[in-house]
């Protein structure tokens, strides 16, 4: 399987002009990739900009049309040629109140028509504190994945591990704290047995587990060899193109 790297460039740029200078350095930067699954997810009102690269959302409805003001189908994504969609991320979560059950019925249709799903999990740093990473990862999971039989899955599910005390505010190499390389391969093995309960470890090997938070070319290749991640969710670092191309450069 290929290592997964994901741009989530979060609400940037601001204008239509930065965010094709964006697309287009990395597009030139990155070349021919043999070894990587790359996406970029920019956010919904630049998606029909942009050509040559595999395209991801950064969310989506539940629901294929109808009166939901404001808000995206999953079939208006596919029609643009949106191959991924980033679910239950953090700030979704905590800006936008998004429930395990919400995520749960997004991750259902996705999947459904077609969409290949990034569900983000992860703890706060006071769950860490206190101890409950592992459960509430296992809650976040078994929530989103409720009523999901490996049949639906189709080699189209990751999951990314997103510490939320990880994830920058922009600027991946101004984190206070990061994960080590081992707390993050335990996560990974933890993830890896959630999964293998809920759908026979025979039928997980091709669901990629990811990280996310901070992650840039300096720690890529901790999390990716070290830790043993199956790709990686670049926040901040995508926004930079030389940044982000030297993640790419590194798996490759
Ligand atoms: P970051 O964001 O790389 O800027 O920490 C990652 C994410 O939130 O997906």
């Amino acid at each position: 399987m290929k290592t997964l790297i994901v741009a989530n460039w979060k609400c940037n740029p601001t204008n239509q002009k930065r965010s094709k200078k964006l697309f287009e350095a990395v597009k030139k930067g990155v070349g021919k990739v043999k070894n990587t699954e790359l996406v970029i997810c920019p956010p919904f009102v630049y998606l029909s900009m942009f050509s040559g690269l595999t395209l991801g959302a950064q969310n989506v409805f539940y629901k294929e049309k109808g009166a939901f003001t404001g808000e995206i189908s999953p079939l208006m994504l596919k029609d643009l040629k949106v191959k991924y969609v980033i679910l239950g991320h953090s700030e979704v979560r905590r800006y936008l109140n998004e429930t395990d059950e919400i995520i749960n019925k997004k991750v259902k249709m996705s999947l459904e028509v077609g969409l290949s799903v990034i569900l983000c999990i992860g703890e706060t740093l006071e769950e860490r504190d206190r101890g409950e990473t592992e459960n509430i990862l296992k809650k976040q999971l078994n929530i989103a994945l409720e009523g999901i039989p490996v049949s639906k899955l189709k080699n189209r599910l990751s999951i990314a591990y997103e510490p939320i005390w990880a994830i920058s505010s922009g600027d991946p190499y101004k984190t206070k704290e990061l994960p080590t390389a081992e707390k993050v391969e335990q996560i990974y093995f933890y993830i890896k047995s959630l999964l293998a309960k809920k759908y026979n470890r025979n039928n997980t090997k091709n669901i990629r587990i990811i990280y996310g938070g901070s992650a840039n070319s300096k720690n890529a290749e901790t999390y990716l060899c070290e830790s043993r991640m199956q790709g990686l969710l670049v926040g901040g670092a995508s926004l930079n193109a030389e940044e982000f191309v030297k993640i790419v450069k590194t798996v490759e």
